[in-house]
């Protein structure tokens, strides 16, 4: 049977970036399994299912030429097992828009959405981000936000709600395809308005929207103009559930629903009354994959990453302090470093003594804001680096870089591994370190992103605007004894390793189930 794992419903998913990516390089067409999270968890389930389908947009160029070829129909990919691992293996692409999938491996279904480019330009660099994004993470506030003119609310109509269109029509194709009933999962804040158009098209399709970032209550909403925040949550209402990594965001989309629409709700129940349908509101805090996190681990890559890291900066009673990021704002990097500033200004006896390794991904590049964020962060740096560099040692070593291998090295032998988000739906950096960390790291974890819910117990806590606070928890997580050490980090492996990811979706669709009727 193809589907009877799920709620006896075939499936369809949809997320912005998909499962797979393609390129090319001399010896043709290439296929990249997304990293990620979602990527990793959501592509075990859609390979274990025949009749699922995974609708995306084209991320490179490669992936447009091949949406062309495809003809608007799903295509088969074969996919690797181990995430990570693998950059560049070929995929048998060939749009068959049918079910005969290739004889090797695991393969994935996808459906990759290619829409205008100046549509998509308004959808990802005017709406999605920043301004979706900078709202849900708090970086926006009535003094600071944007300016809503006619630019701005025809970006939404032709950018974010056409591109919304645009996939929801094909999700909607899909589940037409599979006989009009389906189990459909909706992925982030891109996607806000596309649960409604689908139920439209759709009546009896069961309909779940995950959303990955934080969610604030009404008052930072009302930022937004009244009618593009009432069309994002009537959009969103179109489903039957809506996901979150906390309860806290779950609890404010409800409020969100009342204060801001004036549905009638149950806070206690976490159910918002939409007609004669129940949206009810849920979290299920997403996690790592530890074996897959454990195998990399193990591989030759990463060794020789860690001796060379070690070589570099431990040995003589010295101490490494890291943090792994997007070059996002909402990951805080210069308040990050501005507290390492004063820790180096009022402990001396730590310079030439702890380094600060961050390992930043460029991220976004296309919108001005995170353009800026770059230059500001390099800005510190150097100001940090000219004034405590001793012995020739540099107290920032600062990689503009994306790899995974060496992020992986880097927390196996950290002592510190910094967190000071402003806002974090849940950071899986804080998760993968407690999982592959052997040397009592400290996890300086800020109160404000999601992990902190499970893991701040167990980490030293950080106010993300407070710089002598984080100064302070620094200095008491770089001179905490070992054994304190070893035993809050082992407490926070534990926790991780039992909440993994797969338990991540199993709780989704077991409540789905009782939801929906069939347990
Ligand atoms: P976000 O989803 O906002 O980027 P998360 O912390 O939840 O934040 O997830 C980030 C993921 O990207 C993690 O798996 C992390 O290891 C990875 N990552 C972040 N920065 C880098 C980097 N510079 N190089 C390699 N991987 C990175
Ligand atoms: C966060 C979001 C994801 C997004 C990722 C990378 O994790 O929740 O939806 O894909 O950041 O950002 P990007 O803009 O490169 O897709």
């Amino acid at each position: 049977m193809a589907h009877t794992d799920v709620l006896d419903l075939p499936l369809v998913l949809l997320s912005n970036r998909g499962p797979v990516s393609f390129g090319r390089d001399s010896a043709g067409r290439t296929v990249n399994r997304g990293a990620g999270g979602l990527v990793s968890a959501l592509s075990g389930l859609a390979e274990h299912l025949d009749d699922a389908v995974w609708v995306c947009g084209a991320a490179t160029e490669e992936d447009a030429v091949v949406a062309r070829e495809a003809a608007g129909k799903a295509l088969h990919v074969q996919t690797l097992p181990v995430p990570h691992l693998v950059d560049s293996a070929f995929g048998d692409a060939s749009a068959d828009g049918g079910s005969n999938k290739p004889a090797d491996g695991p393969s994935i279904k996808i459906r990759i959405v290619e829409t205008d480019p100046f549509a998509y330009a308004d959808f990802y660099s005017v709406w999605s981000n920043p301004i979706l994004w900078f709202i849900q993470h708090g970086l926006y506030g009535r003094a600071y936000s944007p300016d809503f003119t006619q630019a701005e609310h025809e970006a939404f109509e032709n950018g974010y709600a056409a591109v919304n269109r645009a996939y929801a029509d094909a999700v909607a194709d899909e589940v037409r395809a599979r006989g009009g009933k389906a189990l459909v999962l909706l992925q982030d804040y891109h996607f806000y308005l596309v649960a409604e158009h689908v139920r439209q098209q759709c009546p009896d399709v069961v309909l779940t929207h995950f959303v990955h970032i934080p969610w604030p209550g009404p008052d930072e909403w009302r930022v937004l103009p009244a009618d593009i925040r009432e069309r994002l949550l009537t959009g969103l209402l179109g489903s039957d559930v809506v996901g979150f990594h906390t309860r806290r965001y779950a609890r404010n989309f409800v409020l969100c629903a009342s204060e801001l629409l004036g549905l009638p709700i149950d806070l206690d129940a976490m159910t918002i009354n939409v007609g004669d349908r129940v949206v009810r509101a849920r979290y299920y805090p997403i996690s790592v994959d530890p074996a897959a996190l454990d195998a990399t681990l193990a591989s030759e890559d990463v060794a020789a990453h860690v001796s060379m890291l070690r070589y570099i900066f431990l040995g003589d009673d010295r101490q490494l302090m890291l943090r792994v990021d997007r070059t996002d704002p909402s990951k805080n990097v210069v308040r990050g470093f501005q507290a390492f500033r004063t820790l180096l200004e009022q402990h001396p006896e730590l310079v030439g003594k702890v380094s600060f390794l961050a390992l930043l991904q460029p991220s976004r590049t296309d919108v001005p804001e995170y353009a800026d964020y770059i230059a500001l962060i390099g800005g510190v740096v150097a100001e940090i680096n000219a004034r405590f560099t001793k012995d020739g040692r540099q107290p920032i070593d600062l990689r503009m870089v994306e790899d995974f291998a060496l992020a992986i090295a880097a927390y196996s032998i950290c002592d510190v591994l910094v967190v000071n988000a402003i806002a974090d739906g849940m950071n899986l950096v804080a998760k993968e370190v407690a999982v592959v960390n052997g040397r009592g790291g400290v996890l300086a974890l800020s109160e404000t992103a999601g992990a902190h819910e499970e893991l701040g117990e167990h980490a030293v806590t950080l106010h993300p605007f407070d710089l002598q606070q984080m100064a302070d928890a620094f200095y008491s997580a770089l001179t905490m004894p070992l054994e304190e050490r070893h035993r809050r980090l082992a407490a926070a492996a534990e926790q991780v390793r039992t909440h993994d990811v797969a338990r991540w979706l199993s709780d989704q669709l077991a409540d789905l189930r009782r939801i929906a009727g069939f347990a």
